[in-house]
């Protein structure tokens, strides 16, 4: 079960901060890095595109001469994203050790990845999405399972992650609802590599999100995180409160069919109705990057030395 080794530099913990639609940014990076834990952002939170080269800068200035896990970026692979080139070049001149891309998959951008030495992982909902993108050759694959924050996907990750490990000899990334080092192990024992965080990481203090949705997740319990399409047009997850304080009657989760919402709409959609996973359940303090990296990996010790009497 292979980390890539251009990942294994300077990696203390097999975690990776997910990147996060307006809440990833370059602080948010740099204090996870430097925890020994992988920080990634979207290249969209940039904007524009200039931006983005600058937070390159500085997160690559920052961690210069440092001990510190690589970073990722994420990049939306979607024909709608007229980004993409442009972010890809910039991608490629910084020689970003890890691209994570999603929303469609080109095996030319993997290529052009390779050809520096960075690696790719996609994520995928189901076996179907993961298969494709084994054959287009990416280096791993993210499997979003249920209860997972953003556009997550509803399967059970024991299935899926064993599903793919018998087909797949690459990196996997388990994502979905995972906030605890316990759970780091406990998916290394499933068959993954890496664990991978996103709504963990949002109550941080270094998390670009507004004060109350930091403490929304505080009060939620997994129960108040509601599955649904009918906000973005994706399956999503999103915290029942924020809904109704949009005044929007999710009393019945059941998923319509599919409507495609315009990039605008979707991006006041994602700042104004907050989006978490069910691992909110687990989630009672806003701590520092480095407090919480420090209780992942004493967690982390803790369950290996228990699990190994
Ligand atoms: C607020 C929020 C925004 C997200 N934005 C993105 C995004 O822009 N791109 C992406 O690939 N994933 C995005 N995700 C999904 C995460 O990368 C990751 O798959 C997910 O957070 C893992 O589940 P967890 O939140 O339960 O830990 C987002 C998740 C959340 C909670």
């Amino acid at each position: 079960m292979p980390i890539p080794a251009i990942l294994q530099q300077g990696l203390q913990l097999p975690v990776i901060a997910a990147p996060m639609f307006l809440i990833s940014a370059p602080h948010l990076v740099i204090e996870t890095c430097k925890q020994g834990i992988i920080g990634t952002l979207p290249s969209l939170n940039a904007r524009p595109a200039s931006q983005f080269e600058d937070w390159l800068y500085e997160i690559e200035g920052t961690l210069a001469g440092l001990q510190a896990a690589k970073f990722g970026v994420m990049l939306v692979m979607h024909k709608t994203n007229k980004r993409l080139e442009e972010d890809l070049d910039i991608v490629i001149r910084h020689k970003v050790p890890l691209v994570i891309t999603a929303v469609g998959l080109r095996p030319e951008v993997i290529a052009e990845i390779h050809a520096y030495g960075g690696v790719v992982f996609h994520d995928a909902i189901h076996m179907k999405h993961a298969m494709k993108a084994i054959e287009a050759g990416v280096d791993g694959i993210i499997p979003i399972c249920a209860g997972g924050g953003g556009n997550s996907g509803a399967l059970n990750p024991f299935t899926f992650v064993s599903q793919l490990r018998a087909n797949f000899d690459g990196t996997i990334i388990l994502g979905g609802a995972l906030g605890h080092g316990r759970e780091v192990r406990a998916a290394q024992v499933l068959g993954a590599d890496f664990a991978y965080m996103g709504t963990r990481f949002i109550a941080t203090q270094e998390a670009n999100a507004a004060p109350g949705f930091k403490q929304m997740i505080l009060d939620s319990e997994s129960t108040d995180v509601v599955y649904t399409n009918k906000v973005t047009g994706m399956g999503a997850s999103f915290l029942r409160k924020s809904l109704v304080k949009a005044g929007l009657d999710f009393s019945d989760t059941a998923m319509t069919p599919v409507v495609s919402v315009e990039q605008e709409e979707e991006m006041i959609a994602w700042r104004d109705i907050w989006s978490a996973g069910q691992g909110v359940g687990l989630i009672s303090d806003v701590p520092t990057v480095a407090e919480l990296g420090q209780r992942l990996k004493d967690e982390y010790a803790s369950a290996r030395h228990a699990w190994c009497k």
